[in-house]
């Protein structure tokens, strides 16, 4: 594991505090720092039985569970095991015969801006027939079913219905290439592909079933017998009888009513694949019951969700972000959310402005990659600034994904919040299942650029290498001390990996280990009259990078760029800091012919990024490839990684090199092409 890296200073620096308002206080759930100190007291005092209250307060049981935790066989915890439950009945026919049974549930945004809207009564009808259209290809409960969808209406249907018949579902971005897809297929032993004949993207169509074609052709994928496609445009597709239908042939005669399956509570609801350490991705194994819980409760408590709001989550559904905050807590809460399907660039610039102001949108939640973004694009053109539009209908921002530079964070308050909206900056994981840390909106003063304090439950902390608390101040390894109901509970196919990845032997072996580094500061933020200390988010401390709020693994890149075999002998991939897209993508390549300079140089790694996009997708393509006739080894062998990374950041060479076996490499690797 590396250090935290030296982030720290700059952001311990920041002492700004944005205490809520009066009235935020007075109308919101969880009602100024004594309620939040409350909540954590309870769960200090019963930890216990402070999660069995919310989760018989929160979640809809067919039947009502009696144990709350299990921790015989930790690390592999168990929440509410023996209750019973449904997922897409805690999302949907909970509101019937409420108030919420004819509300728009969606407001869906087309990439050419056509807008359509479902209702909760809608939307149950619409996911029990694709339920029904599942279960007539055979597909049941603990089937696995692969999900490759554009962003809409559709893709929240299929994910809820795999949850109604007690399919698992693993949903695939959009972005990843053929083979990232078959990786995914394969590991996850998929019966069914549910996807989409091309997706619309600024203005492009964009194929997807064809890339699921090619996928399925790289082979492993015999499991799959039935294939989904939704024909978003009126371009033909390549069909293989037997195994593909169209959504329209599907849902032919099927009812609209399905009674949704009775699950155990720490049925396996979804896998979502994500990078760490080593080269090949991690299936991330999700519960019913717990993470439901956390999806609906952290609407309800960071988003302080009420029934007159319009949320508005951008992330994609092949992302945990929208997992949570799109296919399942805004439904579970009962609230009117906004799906889009485009991107934030298209037609201009001021698109996400102007759709705030057209649908209402009073709870926004972005990445920081975006706000970043549409600052460079307001800087150099006025007419896409923010002001240009009438956001007055904003209550709350979020922001999520990665560390937000205060610069950033002042930007997004200044100008989409009009110094009203409290930013909640959350902290949380693929692994996390939902926030972890984060400022609730009507309590926690907020500083610029700390996600602030963990959410009451969340037992997290700072410790070093073996466990031990770190004084506050100091930063070391984030650490959450207790389960909680949400926590991953497996690595798909590989539980040796999950104690491996998260619960180092070193620490005791039972406490959960994030994989980022955190500061926390002595007391709070001054004069806040907070005397907890906030957290603040250092970045990772494994050889995992964070590309636009997207989580890469080194390794991944790595070995996507050696298979490249005609042409490659040797890459190292470190991360650097880039203002846009929070870190960037730097390869060492060494080539199996004579190092390449100028054009010929460029020409090959142009052919490399296309080979990355080919292998695993394009936001794994490098930023800056650099030719080297070896890489900086130790006597021993090892790739001297921290040299890589001061080398990609153009630092000067300070660190000891007296353990290099070829010293020279240093200056040629820092030479750009
Ligand atoms: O490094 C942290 C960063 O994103 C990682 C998790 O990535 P992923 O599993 O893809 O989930 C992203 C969406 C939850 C974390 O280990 N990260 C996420 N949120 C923040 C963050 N870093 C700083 N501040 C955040 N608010």
């Amino acid at each position: 594991m590396n250090a935290p890296s030296s982030a720290i200073e700059s952001v311990l620096v920041e002492n700004r505090v944005f205490p809520p308002s009066a009235a935020t206080v007075a109308a919101a759930r969880i009602a100024g720092m004594p309620a939040y100190e409350a909540l954590c007291a309870e769960a200090a005092r019963d930890y216990e039985g402070f999660w069995a209250r919310l989760a018989r307060d929160n979640v809809r049981w067919i039947e009502p569970f009696t144990r709350t935790l299990d921790e015989s066989s930790a690390p592999f915890y168990k929440w509410f095991d023996d209750g019973v439950l449904n997922a897409s009945a805690n999302c949907l026919d909970r509101h019937i015969g409420t108030p919420v049974e004819h509300k728009t549930a969606i407001v869906f945004e087309a990439d050419d801006g056509a807008v359509t809207r479902v209702t909760y009564r809608e939307l149950l009808a619409r996911v029990s027939q694709f339920a029904n259209a599942l279960k007539a290809r055979g597909i049941r409960k603990g089937d696995r079913v692969v999900i490759y969808m554009p962003m809409g209406v559709e893709g929240v249907v299929a994910m809820q219905a795999c949850a109604r018949i007690g399919a698992t579902h693993s949903v695939v971005f959009g972005g990843f290439s053929a083979k990232a897809l078959q990786e995914r297929i394969v590991d996850a032993g998929a019966v069914a592909v549910i996807t989409a004949s091309y997706q619309m993207r600024g203005g492009k169509e964009l194929p997807l079933k064809a890339i699921v074609d090619e996928g399925i052709a790289l082979g492993g994928c015999e499991s799959v017998k039935t294939v989904l496609v939704h024909e978003r445009t009126a371009s033909a597709w390549n069909r293989v009888a037997g195994r593909d239908q169209t959504f329209v042939e599907a849902l032919q005669d099927r009812s609209t009513e399905c009674a949704p399956e009775p699950v155990g509570a720490e049925h396996p609801l979804f896998i979502l694949y994500t990078s760490g350490s080593t080269g090949r991705p991690k299936g991330v194994q999700h519960s019913t019951g717990g993470y439901l819980l956390w999806a609906k409760l952290t609407m309800d408590w960071t988003f302080d969700i009420r029934p007159g709001d319009v949320f508005w989550c951008t992330a994609d559904i092949g992302w945990i972000t929208g997992h949570t905050y799109v296919a399942y807590g805004p439904l579970a809460a009962g609230a009117t959310q906004v799906i889009f399907e485009g991107v934030p660039t298209y037609p201009n610039a001021g698109r996400f402005w102007q759709m705030i102001e057209r649908h209402q949108v009073s709870v926004f939640y972005t990445a920081p990659t975006a706000i970043r973004s549409l600052i460079k694009a307001a800087d150099s053109d006025a007419a896409v600034h923010p002001r240009n539009w009438n956001l007055s209908s904003l209550r709350i921002l979020g922001s999520v994904g990665e560390p937000i530079n205060p610069e950033a964070w002042m930007w997004y308050y200044t100008h989409v919040g009009g110094e009203r909206c409290p930013i909640v900056d959350t902290f949380w994981q693929t692994e996390t299942g939902g926030h972890v840390i984060t400022p609730l909106p009507g309590a926690t003063p907020l500083v610029p650029g700390s996600c602030t304090l963990p959410l009451p439950g969340i037992m997290a902390a700072i410790v070093d290498e073996t466990g031990h608390d770190i004084p506050d101040g100091a930063g070391g390894m984030l650490v959450i001390k207790r389960p909680w109901p949400s926590m991953i509970r497996t690595i798909w196919g590989d539980p040796d990996r999950f104690v491996k990845s998260y619960f180092p032997e070193e620490m005791g072996g039972t406490i959960y280990l994030a994989g980022d580094g955190a500061v926390r500061s002595a007391g709070g933020p001054a004069g806040s009259g907070v005397d907890r200390g906030y957290f603040r988010i250092t970045g990772r401390i494994d050889d995992v990078l964070n590309v636009s709020g997207h989580r890469m693994g080194t390794m991944e890149i790595e070995s996507a760029l050696v298979a490249k075999t005609d042409l490659v002998a040797e890459a190292a991939v470190v991360g650097r800091p880039d203002d846009l897209t929070g870190e960037a993508i730097c390869a060492f390549v060494v080539l199996k012919r004579a190092r390449p300079t100028g054009e010929e140089a460029r020409q090959i790694a142009n052919e490399l990024r296309n080979w990355v996009a080919k292998e695993i997708g394009p936001i794994a393509k490098p930023k800056d490839i650099r030719f080297g006739d070896n890489l900086p080894k130790t006597r021993s062998g090892k790739i001297m990684r921290r040299l890589l990374r001061s080398i990609a950041r153009g630092e000067q060479i300070t660190q000891d090199t007296s353990t290099l076996e070829n010293p020279a490499i240093l200056d040629q690797l820092g030479q750009t092409n």
